[in-house]
């Protein structure tokens, strides 16, 4: 198809240009004496976004899965205890993959929909008089549901029930585009891969760790090798890696971090809420449903749509891709058919988001849900051109 592919999924996002343009060299000598300086950028650089000064970056060539993998086989031994709140599909997996690697994992199943309630972390932990939980693991942003857990609460209540369990922080679709502080939080395992608000291609996992993660490493008796992350964090103090790194991405990095770093974090929150509420206004508008009920909760990266009962978001999905070229995310795990998700996250304006509303508005037609055609596209456009009032929002 001619013209420019819509991908509005809620990951991999649009690579920026200049992404794009830095990554197109030739590939250099990762054992080079130029790597240092990239590197120590790029640290520096991820360290402002984790928002940390205390806490160590990690890099593997690898995706979030990979990252989870790390974040566990470093810190949780087998037959450790774990607790996990599930509320969507990749928390689910999360906790899974603790279960596999040997972890005793107490999953707490909430509805696909929910935040983490800090009262429930309170609860658990508080009732683990013994402190046998060694880690807790929370999903920052459920991408699967579009809602995004209040952290500071979750912290609030882990220090409220007085329990020094690690606190793990899957940031995947959260990182660059939602507000995420990982010193003020007392994260101890912050994770994520670059596919999202980091605006590059898939193909690397990032982690940012705690002194206690870091102690608590050197106590794990988790079999590791490619994950084992002590090695990597000797490396990269100097500015190298213990494996061949994805050099090119490496420079993808750094230009992604500088372009992050010139619009200003608080401003690249403030685009996201922006334009999340532009899509909200949008899907109600156009008569549909959000999955998250709680406003505070609202993801400002994705949301994720119900379809009415009786139609079908595979449909949805299928005609976006198969006639308007629009990638729109699909339902995962038991929200199979019941909703599609709009990515809005990463390298995105005013424009790309009504075209994608429009996109969204024929899609769901042509799949045989009635939605009156035009009314998203104007709330959006309408909401966009108030000033004033989508500054109020933004705050
Ligand atoms: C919140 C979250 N965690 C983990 C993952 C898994 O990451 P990956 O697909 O890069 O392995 C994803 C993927 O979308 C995700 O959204």
């Amino acid at each position: 198809m001619p013209g420019r592919h819509f991908l509005q999924i809620p990951g991999p996002t649009n690579v920026p240009d200049r992404v794009l343009r830095a990554m197109d060299r030739p590939v250099p000598d990762h054992r080079g004496p130029d790597l240092p300086a990239l590197v120590g950028e790029i640290v520096t650089g991820l360290k402002q976004i984790f928002q940390t000064a205390r806490g160590e970056i990690i890099l593997y060539p690898a995706s979030g899965t990979g990252a989870w993998e790390a974040s566990l086989a470093n810190t949780v031994s087998p037959g450790d205890r774990v607790l996990a709140f599930t509320v969507g599909h990749f928390s689910r997996l999360y906790a899974e993959c603790a279960r596999r690697l040997g972890a005793e994992v107490d999953e707490v199943d909430l509805r696909w929909g929910e935040g983490v309630p800090p009262e429930r972390v309170y609860e658990r932990l508080a009732n683990d008089a013994a402190h046998t939980f060694k880690a807790v693991l929370v999903v920052h942003n459920e991408t699967s549901t579009g809602v995004t857990s209040d952290l500071r609460a979750i912290r609030e209540a882990m220090r409220a029930a007085g329990h020094p369990a690690l606190l793990l922080v899957d940031v995947v679709s959260a990182l660059g585009s939602i507000d995420f502080r990982f010193d003020e939080w007392e994260v101890d395992v912050a994770l994520t891969g670059t596919q999202k608000g980091l605006m590059l291609p898939p193909g690397m996992a990032i982690l940012c760790a705690g002194p206690r993660a870091i102690e608590a490493s050197a106590r794990c008796t988790a079999p590791r090798y490619f994950f084992d992350w002590r090695p990597v964090l000797e490396d990269t103090r100097r500015g190298y890696f213990p494996y061949t790194p994805a050099t090119l991405m490496l420079f993808g990095l750094r230009e992604s971090l500088r372009m992050l770093m010139e619009e200003g974090l608080p401003n690249v929150f403030a685009r996201h809420r922006r334009l999340a509420e532009a899509v909200r206004r949008a899907v109600v508008a156009d008569g549909l449903s959000i999955l998250c009920k709680d406003p505070a909760l609202y993801s400002h990266s994705l949301t994720a749509v119900v379809v009415p009962v009786g139609a079908d978001a595979e449909a949805v999905v299928r005609a976006g891709a198969e006639r308007l070229n629009l990638a729109l995310g699909t339902g995962l795990g038991r929200l199979k058919g019941k909703a599609f998700r709009i990515g809005h996250l990463g390298s995105l304006n005013e424009l790309e988001v009504i075209a994608t509303i429009a996109g969204v508005e024929m899609a769901c037609t042509l799949a045989g849900i009635r939605v009156p055609l035009g009314a998203g596209v104007a709330a959006c456009q309408q909401f966009l051109m108030e000033p004033r009032m989508a500054a109020r929002t933004a705050t």
